[in-house]
């Protein structure tokens, strides 16, 4: 697998049985990658989550894989690219027969309404110049329920699908996807994402709760803007809320 991982992508891939993170370790290596370089795992020990969590990484359940993207405008442009990868790996997904997926702002992707995938994006350099991102996808393959149970939500567990991919394949075909996706969003933005996100946005068109800290904010879905932003259309009328300490519950 590890010769098909090679042999079927122009980018480098370094495959590991075991690492702390294959987010930190591209992160380590920036200055040496070019970009659409990948870092796959099958075990990480101190695996990384959204808002500062760990992200439980048991021996080869998980797909644990790292793109590198170095963005020349730099960091400032780097807004909405969390959706850009839940629309890169729901396009994958269903390449493989696998429906009924949905995304949740700014980027989970979900299987029959439990978690499937997480993203999490790191980045290092300038706001206005050049600057290294590192994409980290972490996608449920065949977690049992007792692992699952060390995390605190409902797992889908893809391997359940008949229409599950191998690692391998997955892996490819991600890679290939989020290549693609990423020169798409350097030459138009946002905006060529908009319609592959409202048709699998789990809470559009739904009355939300948008919990920011102690405050909580009521209204319709009504989607994303073209810098990523959530859409609500509240009593004071549509507003939009970018990411951070944000989190959303059907109301
Ligand atoms: C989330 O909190 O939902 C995002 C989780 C992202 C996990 C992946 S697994 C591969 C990559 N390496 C890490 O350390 N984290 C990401």
């Amino acid at each position: 697998d590890e010769h098909k991982l090679a042999s079927s992508l122009n980018h480098r891939c370094f495959y590991f049985n075991e690492l702390p993170s294959t987010n930190a370790f591209l992160l380590k290596h920036v200055s040496e990658l070019t970009s659409g370089d990948i870092c796959i795992a099958e075990y990480q020990s101190a695996g990384r989550g959204r808002r500062g969590r760990s992200w439980v990484s048991p021996y080869g359940c998980h797909l644990y894989c790292s793109m590198y993207w170095k963005l020349e405008q730099g960091m400032s442009h780097a807004s909405g690219l969390s959706l850009v990868v839940a629309c890169s790996l729901v396009k994958v997904l269903q390449s493989f027969g696998i429906d009924d997926l949905g995304v949740k702002w700014p980027n989970d992707i979900y299987l029959n309404n439990k978690k499937l995938a997480g993203v999490l994006i790191e980045m290092s350099g300038q706001a206005d110049s050049e600057c290294h991102l590192v994409v980290g996808i972490g996608i449920n393959i065949s977690m049992s329920q007792s692992q699952g149970d060390k995390i605190d939500q409902a797992w889908s567990d893809l391997s359940a699908n008949p229409s599950c991919p191998s690692k391998t394949d997955l892996a490819i075909a991600l890679q290939k996807q989020l290549h693609q996706d990423f020169y798409t969003f350097e030459q138009l933005g946002l905006k060529a994402f908009l319609a592959r996100w409202q048709e699998v946005d789990v809470f559009f068109g739904k009355r939300v709760k948008l919990l920011m800290g102690d405050n909580q904010i009521e209204g319709i879905c009504k989607g994303v803007d073209e810098s990523g932003a959530l859409l609500l259309e509240t009593d004071e009328g549509i507003k939009a809320f970018v990411g951070g300490e944000i989190s959303l519950r059907s109301a």
